[in-house]
């Protein structure tokens, strides 16, 4: 097979494994305004809507410069707080915000695997292309490296114990269901699983994690499972860098 196609972006990294490293990140959105990953909200806006009131209190998880927050803000939802690890991204996100008149968002240099919020505080957790930057070392991802491991589940227990009881998880990934469900269905968790694709193909996953909702039946997530072809067929469409956090299942 063809290697990938070399980036099309200048601030990409050499390797996937930069994606871990805060001082990436911040000299990356010193130089770029805006990317979005996983494509644009138009892709998903209608998946989103039907998770999210207006008077839904929204944290998103890594926000980056994207342009989510402010698509969810003139789709009426006031209620946004964004973190990121970045200061870099932090500080032009409030100055992109406070130019467009966009006061209500909320945002603050915060670690995902320790987030600084009291429990029970947020009706919808949002996260888009954040929880992969954890994967990019993770070896074989069909037995991550404990590293790996600890690190997503401390993402996913922050996450789940800031969730008010009813509250949604929303994760919009290049993850494919069965490498996401040992972290999603594990044991600590009280959510129920679904997800959707989008994508002009078969390209991302949309997951759905409902707090308090837990089936002990998860026969609908294997159903899925069975029909979803390698995610290597479609490398060539994907946008971009997303190409560099696909599981390549022909390689192994
Ligand atoms: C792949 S980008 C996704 C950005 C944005 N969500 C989007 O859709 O375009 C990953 C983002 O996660 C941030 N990030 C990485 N590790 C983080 C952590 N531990 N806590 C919070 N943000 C983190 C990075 O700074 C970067 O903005």
């Amino acid at each position: 097979m063809d290697p990938p196609a070399a980036p099309k972006c200048d601030v990409a990294p050499a390797t996937a494994s930069a994606y871990l490293d805060p001082q990436y990140w911040d000299q990356r959105f010193a130089q770029e305004e805006h990317y979005e990953w996983f494509k644009e909200y138009s892709h998903f806006r209608h998946l989103i809507l039907e998770h999210i009131q207006p008077t839904s209190a929204v944290l998103e998880v890594g926000c980056g410069n994207s342009q989510l927050c402010e698509e969810l803000y003139r789709d009426g939802i006031a209620e946004l707080t964004c973190i990121d690890l970045s200061s870099v991204a932090v500080d032009k996100m409030k100055k992109r915000l406070l130019s467009k008149g966009y006061k209500g968002i909320k945002v603050l240099e915060a670690d995902m695997l320790d987030l600084p919020f009291e429990d029970e505080c947020f009706d919808v957790v949002i996260e888009k292309g954040t929880m992969d930057v954890l994967f990019v070392d993770s070896g074989d991802p069909w037995n991550p490296e404990p590293v790996t491991v600890s690190r997503v589940m401390a993402m996913l227990e922050g996450i789940h114990r800031v969730l008010k009881p009813h509250g949604i998880f929303i994760s919009i990934t290049f993850g494919q269901p069965h490498f996401r469900r040992r972290f999603f269905n594990a044991p600590t968790f009280t959510w129920s699983v679904e997800w959707r694709t989008f994508g002009d193909g078969f390209h991302y996953f949309f997951y759905i994690l409902k707090k308090g909702e837990r089936s002990s039946d998860n026969s609908e997530d294997t159903e899925k499972i069975e029909v979803l072809p390698s995610i290597s067929l479609f490398h060539e469409e994907l946008d971009n860098e997303d190409y560099l956090f696909r599981t390549n299942l022909d390689e192994m």
